[in-house]
């Protein structure tokens, strides 16, 4: 037993350490381009503050300071009744809504952008505001040319090797969504990195890591299959800390598409 556990110390210490510290130094210099990139993704602070008091003066009234008043809607978290792209907002402001109730405005374009961007930061004037794209479009990018579709699954539909999307809009923010599309090294989740496992049999194993504890390891391997693994059985457990996917060549109007689509994806409906 304790030589098992030696050996496999020995191992990950030997193997990869070295790799990991290769891998982060990678990470850091794509995250450092990446982060120059994701600009023109966002609106602007300026334009967040901006819209903070476009808000309060013309919206405040009848949404409230929180944006929960009306009924059913709640701005503040992205909750509304039919609106879901930002060209959508962009509409229900110029046009109004609920046959008069709320009225049409004529804003200018940096109040209307604002006003857009305050939304979207989640009522926070210093928050992040990721733009959200067209669902339907954002679809046919996810399955076509985003080629999200080749590793991901989607309400039954797609491989197992990467995580099923099916409520990834239920469990994550615009901002985290963005950012494993553009930047997947630094949005790397510790859960979900991929592994390289060699067994007592001679067998290696690769894939990715879905669960652990003291003694065991959950993975899907790359055939798509669970596999439940006894540490004890390993001889060599490498965690990688690279990514198994690249960041987007997608433009940024398409990754706010892309990102449009992923926020309707809640669970079976
Ligand atoms: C006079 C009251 C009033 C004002 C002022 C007002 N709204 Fe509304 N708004 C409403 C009502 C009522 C609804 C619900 C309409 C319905 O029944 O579909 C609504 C709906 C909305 C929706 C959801 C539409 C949908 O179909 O999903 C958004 C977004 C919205 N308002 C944004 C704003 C913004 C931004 C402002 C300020 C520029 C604003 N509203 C000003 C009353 C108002
Ligand atoms: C080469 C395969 C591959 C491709 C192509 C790919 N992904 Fe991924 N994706 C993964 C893997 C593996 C993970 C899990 C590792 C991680 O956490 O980054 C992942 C993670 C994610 C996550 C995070 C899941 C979570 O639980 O938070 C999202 C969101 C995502 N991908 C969206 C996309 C989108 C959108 C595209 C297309 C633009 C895409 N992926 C393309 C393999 C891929």
């Amino acid at each position: 037993m304790k030589i098992r556990i030696w050996r496999i110390t020995r191992l990950c210490t030997l193997s990869t350490l070295p790799a990991l510290a290769f891998s982060v130094l990678i990470a850091m210099s794509a995250h450092q381009a990446q982060a120059q990139e994701a600009g023109d993704h966002q609106y602007t602070s300026e334009a967040v503050e901006a819209g903070s008091q476009v808000y309060t003066q013309q919206c405040a009234l009848c949404h409230g300071p929180q944006g929960a008043l009306v009924d059913g809607i709640n701005l503040s978290i992205g909750q509304f009744r039919t609106v879901q792209s930002d060209t959508d907002l962009r509409q229900v402001i110029g046009e109004g809504a609920g046959e008069g109730r709320m009225p049409a405005f004529s804003l200018r374009a940096e109040e209307l952008n604002g006003v857009i961007a305050f939304i979207r930061a989640g009522f926070d004037p210093e928050g992040e505001a990721v733009k959200i794209g067209d669902p339907i479009r954002g679809k046919t990018l996810f399955e076509g040319e985003g080629q999200c579709a080749d590793c991901h699954r989607v309400r039954g539909v797609g491989p197992r090797t990467a995580p099923d999307l099916s409520n990834i809009g239920a469990i994550r923010t615009p901002a985290s969504l963005q950012r494993n599309i553009l930047d997947p090294a630094t949005a790397l989740l510790p859960i979900n990195r991929p592994v390289r496992l060699v067994t007592r049999n001679e067998e290696t194993i690769v894939g990715r890591r879905l669960n652990e504890d003291t003694y065991t390891v959950q993975i899907i391997d790359s055939q798509e299959r669970l596999r439940s693994l006894k540490k004890t059985d390993l001889v060599s457990y490498e965690i990688s800390d690279e990514p198994s996917k690249q960041p987007t060549t997608m433009s940024s109007d398409e990754v706010a598409d892309v990102i449009g689509y992923l926020l309707t994806l809640r669970g079976l409906e």
